[in-house]
This record gives C-alpha cells, structure tokens and sequence, in this order.
C-alpha cells in the first residue's frame, strides 16, 4: 500500500491506473469497523481503492470538536494495509494557505436534521468531498448510511453538479448491543454508553409500533416519552422521507425514515432506520 500525502503524487499514481475502475472511500480516520466495510464494498466494486483520510475543519463549526477529534493514524495505517487498500491518501491541509475563499453551499436538504444545529457542516462536506473528488477522479465513491443526510445530500451534489461519479451507500454498521458504530463512541464513559443504547432501542421500538399499524403522530409521541424518561438530551426525533428529507404527517409508508440525534454526556451522536422495516427490505 501507498501512503500519498500531495495531490500531485497521487495524480501521478493514478495516472497509471485509469484503465481499472477506481473507488474512493473518504474518511476522518480513527477507522473502525464501519469504515472497513466500506473498503470491503469498495474492493468489491472496483479494481483501485483509494481511502482518503483528512479531518476536514471547514465541516467543524465553533466549539465542536476538531482540536479533540481522535487521530489515530498508526492503527488506521494497519488497517488499510490489512484491508488490502491501493493508496491511503493523507493530506497536511487542502485549503489555500489564506483559508477558504471558495466552496459549495447546500440548500434546504441542510436547513434539516443535524444541518439545523451544525451550521454549515454541510457545507464544509460538499466541499472537502468535492476536492477530493477532483483530485482522485473516482469512478464510484462509498459513504456510510450511518451519516444518512451526508450520503442524501452528496447523492444530489453529484446529481445537481452532473458529477461523473457513482455515490454507493453502505449499510450502518453496529456493535452486538446495537449502538451504531462511530469514531466519537471512544469519547464515551462506561456509564454514558449504556445510556447511548437508548438511540438504536427507541428506533426498535418504533419500528416495532409502525409494524403495528400505529400513526406517525403516536409513533413520534411514544418515541419522544421514552428518550424523555431516560433523560437524554435530544436534538432531534423525526421521522423523514429518506431521499427528500421532507416531514409527511400520514401512516407509515415505504420510504420514511426515523432519524435521532442526542448528546450523551459532551458526545454528539446518530442514528437512522427505516420505520418500515420489513417493507424496505422487500424494496
Ligand atoms: O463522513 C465523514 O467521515 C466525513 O464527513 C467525510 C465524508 C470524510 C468528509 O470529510
């Protein structure tokens, strides 16, 4: 495996490689197993795979946490080796030296969900991965469903941007206890992870009432309660279209998507699935 740090030794890499298909995995680092099945997609579909590894600061808003965000180099490294990854591309910085002075905006899909809070962290992730994109000229690009509104909105950017580049999901990857796997799950305490359960619980839950036959209203109602009782301090519950991100207000359809966003302890974390479950699977 290569470890590139500059742009214009991987363009010189990959000038030799554009008669193979190529895949571009982009990650922050601190790799886990939810990342390696994304490389294990990626190997999967296509010949060359590049994983870029780059905290993005521009998708980091005021007092979240770039400085501490974990860097875990060394292991990632090991992990890309073993994983049998073409190129791990590892920039110092790819803004200009002055800063940003030109990126891409996201409008609407980003006035939702965890874009309402974070402002402009989408932009800051349209824009990195339109850079990288750039730089790797990928064939076909794989992100985990875990950031369900990151993968939604990228798929329009290469739609609305008539981008060459096939935008592949990969399905959230969980630990046996169920909480969706994250970098940021390190930040837990021991006590604070068993309350973190109660993310990927109340979603179970509601799936199970929409199975039922329960109307979206009581759903969020029942969902809401019980993230109240356990005392978690909610950003959002909400159920969405999964390609839109629009609210409806009618009985669970094929599509909908429940979404929660929570801060345990200082840690920020997601999760999504779809309300109907069985349904989607068919689909
Ligand atoms: O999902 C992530 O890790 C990041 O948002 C991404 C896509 C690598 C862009 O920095």
């Amino acid at each position: 495996m290569q470890v590139i740090e500059k742009v214009q030794a991987l363009r010189q890499y990959l000038s030799e490689c554009r008669q193979d298909s190529i895949a571009l995995v982009p990650t922050m680092g601190c790799l886990h197993a939810g990342h390696v099945s994304l490389i294990r997609k990626a190997k999967r579909l296509a010949d060359v795979v590049v994983v870029s590894l780059y905290v993005n600061p521009m998708q980091f808003g005021e007092g979240e946490d770039f400085e501490q965000y974990p860097r875990t180099f060394e292991e990632d490294v090991t992990i890309c080796e073993a994983e049998g990854v073409d190129v791990l591309f590892h920039p110092a910085n790819l803004y200009a030296d002055d800063g940003v002075n030109i990126g891409l905006h996201v409008h609407e899909m980003d006035a939702v969900l965890c874009g309402a809070s974070r402002v402009g962290h989408f932009d800051g992730v349209v824009t990195v991965v339109n850079m990288l994109f750039n730089i790797v000229q990928p064939n076909l690009a794989i992100f985990g469903e875990k950031d369900w509104q990151q993968l939604t909105i990228l798929r329009r950017m290469v739609a609305d941007l008539h981008m060459p580049i096939t935008v592949v999901g990969s399905a959230l990857i969980r630990e046996d206890d169920g909480l969706a796997m994250s970098s940021r799950n390190r930040y837990l305490t021991d006590l604070e992870r068993e309350k973190a359960l109660f993310l990927s619980q109340i979603l179970q839950k509601m799936q199970a009432l929409a199975a039922q036959g329960e109307s979206k209203q009581y759903i969020l109602a029942m969902g809401l309660a019980y993230l109240q009782a356990a005392d978690i301090e909610l950003d959002y519950l909400e159920i969405r279209h999964e390609h839109s991100l629009r609210l409806s207000k009618d009985m669970p359809a094929l599509g909908d998507r429940i979404f929660v966003a929570a801060t345990i302890g200082k840690t920020r974390l997601i999760d999504n699935m779809p309300l109907l479950k069985i349904l989607e699977n068919v689909a």
